[in-house]
């Protein structure tokens, strides 16, 4: 397996102090990792600095065994799909997809069934004549993911993509994104808040507090044996045995498991 993204002793200090510091992560070839926190932990931070869309105070990001770390944004192999989402208000859908396909020097033909493609995976067939003034918020949502999609990058980043979605759609445009992603071998690095979401989703969690990591592992180790009580405690509803130290603190865990795993439904990725 190939590290496909590799992000070293990233630290960003904002001027009020807040900020990440010292973050460590690979992300192979083909993988899905996600960034888990609350909010204001550092996660958007962290992808901002992977995208190139803040100067880190310390640290180099790599991609593909390259230093990318004093390139800008565009002159990176990433797309990143915003918290808010970034349409060109003044473009239609059409054009806010073509634009880099355009660039690229795609032929018009083939730009123009990409682009049917892509909304029709997104659930917006027939959308390209929109203005994004016309759509909803999950709707923009999910054309600023089409964009990303169509671009192909060495590693795609998103920002909460899915927030603005209703629960069901939610649901099926995250099956459909880790099919795409599977299908496709994709890298992506994710960025929820929701732990369910980065459970179902992920090959690995990377769950963030306070601007640092806490752990990082598959969705079911960060599950049954969470390494501090922070990640534990984040992870969800369990019993929690006081007294003891280390693992043995986490041994009402299992019962919940189970439990767990039915609320998931039948699509865990879970080994
Ligand atoms: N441009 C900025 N200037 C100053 N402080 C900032 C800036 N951007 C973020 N911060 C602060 O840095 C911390 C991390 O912010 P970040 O946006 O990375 O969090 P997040 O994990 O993405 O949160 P959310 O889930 O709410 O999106 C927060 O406390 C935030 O207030
Ligand atoms: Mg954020």
């Amino acid at each position: 397996m190939s590290v496909q993204l590799a992000v070293r002793g990233l630290t960003k200090r904002y001027k009020t102090g807040e900020g990440v510091t010292g973050i460590n992560l690979e992300v192979n070839k083909g993988e899905l990792v996600t960034l888990l926190g609350p909010s204001g932990c550092g996660k958007t931070t962290v992808l901002r600095g992977i995208g190139g869309f803040l100067e880190p105070d310390a640290g180099e990001i790599l991609i593909e065994g390259k230093r990318v770390t004093q390139l800008p944004p565009e002159k990176r192999p990433t797309s990143m799909v915003f918290q808010s989402y970034n349409l060109w208000p003044h473009m239609s859908v059409y054009d806010n997809l073509a634009f880099g396909l355009k660039i690229r020097g795609m032929p018009k033909a083939d730009i123009k069934s990409a682009v049917s493609d892509a909304l029709r995976l997104v659930r917006l067939p027939g959308a390209e004549k929109k203005y994004p003034t016309q759509l909803s918020g999950g709707q923009q949502q999910r054309v600023a993911l089409a964009r990303s999609l169509l671009l192909k990058p060495a590693v795609l980043l998103l920002d909460e993509p899915f927030s603005a979605l209703d629960a069901k759609l939610r649901h099926e445009m995250r099956e459909e994104l880790r099919d795409i992603q599977t299908q496709k071998g994709l890298t992506m690095v994710f960025v929820t808040h929701d732990q369910e979401e980065a459970l179902s989703l992920s090959d690995r969690i990377i769950v963030m507090n306070h601007g640092h990591i806490e752990q990082i592992a598959p969705p079911q180790r960060i599950y049954n044996e969470p390494e501090t009580l922070y990640v534990a405690q984040f992870i969800g509803k369990m019993n929690f045995f006081g007294g003891g130290g280390g693992r043995g603190a986490y041994s009402g865990r299992r019962a919940v498991v189970a439990e767990r795993e039915a609320s998931l439904g039948g699509r865990s990725r879970w080994p």
